[in-house]
């Protein structure tokens, strides 16, 4: 057993490091405040390769895998987490187009996505009333001519306004996860319109919308993968998904550690640094122990997925602890800055706003729970 990155994790480690220090965390207090990426921070994320860690160099991506790929966002989410969950998104996007895809559909979207002309991907599953239950979704999709046509409304939508490609899932035959197919739809699809914009309590960066399909048409071949066997694609594009989250989280929470302890060696209270005192020590042994083992189990969830080897279970469970850990460790770095950790001078406060949704996206921490159980129970 090896404990060491190979050669090209440490060289994707290093240079997104180096890009997420230099050039975008100098600017994430401005993203929360303008809840706006910059468009150049996302174009300089596809120019050193991570808008398709994962994804064959012959389709533009770097061909790195995907350990590379959790080490190299879990350095973006520590840098800028609204910006580490769109780069995970299209990530997510090009890669699921990439497995699924017919070869027109892989060459026309993976490389444009890799290369940051499509902008970003997003994935367009949950609707008003089916977040935790895809299953229930209503938006439907039928055939019209040689085209489909697509109706309803999604929710939760990252990058929804935009991204230069969704993929979107729509109920093609009857109810329940059996009836339910993925499309690929541009942006300019007629029909397609972007809805309300979330004012969200953290990852103000990012944009979440709501989309709606009207009378959307859009090609025949915009079909992703089988005609009713979309519910699958999503389950495992999320089961990728998860290792994504899992180390944005690790990403916060990492960055929250490091704050806090700079901030008990430089304070003083009772005449010394708050960082001699055992009560502050013992917050950041657990910390530091906590993030270690969500170093661990997401890892191990990327290396299997990167070997081939089943990994939704350790994805989930990577997913779970990671979230969960990284958001007692914001929040005890904010007690250890006291009333400064409740303003918005310090950054543990965007920190503690942000890590609140890796709980919630990409499948809520009891979904997980369902995930895990399910595999251990039988
Ligand atoms: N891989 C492959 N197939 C899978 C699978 C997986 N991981 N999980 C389930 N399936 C298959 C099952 O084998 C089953 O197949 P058969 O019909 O052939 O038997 C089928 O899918 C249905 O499975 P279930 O009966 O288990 O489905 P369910 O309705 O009970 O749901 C669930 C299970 C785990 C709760 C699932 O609904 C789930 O993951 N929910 C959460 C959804 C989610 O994560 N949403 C996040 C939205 S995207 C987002 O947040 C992105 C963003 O922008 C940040």
């Amino acid at each position: 057993m090896e404990f060491q990155l190979e050669e090209t994790q440490r060289l994707v480690q290093e240079t997104a490091r180096e890009y997420a220090t230099r050039a975008i965390a100098p600017r994430a207090r401005e993203i929360d405040r303008d809840a706006h990426i910059p468009r150049a921070l996302l174009a300089g994320l596809a120019d050193i390769g991570l808008l398709g860690v994962n994804v064959p160099e012959a389709l533009g991506g770097a061909g790195a895998g995907v350990v590379a790929y959790s080490l190299a966002m879990t350095e973006v989410a520590k840098a800028c987490a609204s910006t580490a969950v769109t780069m995970a998104v299209s990530n997510m996007v090009a890669e699921v187009i990439a497995t699924f895809g017919t070869d027109a559909q892989r060459t026309t979207y993976v490389p444009r996505l890799c290369d940051g002309t499509l902008v970003a991907g997003s994935f367009a599953l949950s609707e008003p009333e089916a977040g935790s239950d895809p299953g229930a979704m209503r938006t439907t999709a039928r055939r019209e001519g040689g085209e489909w046509v697509l109706d309803g409304s999604k929710q939760w939508i990252t990058s929804g306004d935009f991204a230069g490609v969704f993929v979107v899932w729509a109920r093609t035959g009857g109810p329940g996860t059996k009836g339910i197919s993925a499309f690929l739809v541009e942006k300019d699809a007629p029909g397609l319109s972007v809805g309300h914009h979330e004012d969200k309590m953290g990852l103000r960066g990012s944009s979440t919308t709501a989309l709606h399909f009207d009378r959307c048409r859009i090609p025949g071949s915009a079909l992703l993968g089988q005609e009713n066997g979309g519910f699958k694609i999503a389950m495992m594009a999320l089961d990728g998904g998860r290792i994504g989250i899992a180390s944005q989280a690790l990403g916060i929470g990492e960055a929250a550690l490091e704050k806090g302890i700079a901030y008990a060696k430089e304070r003083k209270a009772f005449g010394a640094p708050i960082a001699d005192k055992q009560a502050i020590q013992w917050m950041i042994a657990d910390a530091r122990t906590e993030l270690d083992a969500a170093r661990l189990l997401t890892l191990r969830a990327a290396w299997l997925k990167e070997k081939g080897v089943a990994f939704s279970q350790q994805a989930a469970m990577a997913k779970l602890w990671s979230s969960e850990a990284a958001w007692r460790v914001c929040d005890r770095a904010l007690q250890i800055h006291g009333g400064y950790g409740y303003v918005k001078e310090y950054d543990v406060e965007r920190h503690y706003r942000d890590v609140r949704v890796t709980r919630i996206y990409e499948g809520t921490s009891e979904v997980q729970r369902i995930v895990i159980s399910r595999g251990a129970i039988g």
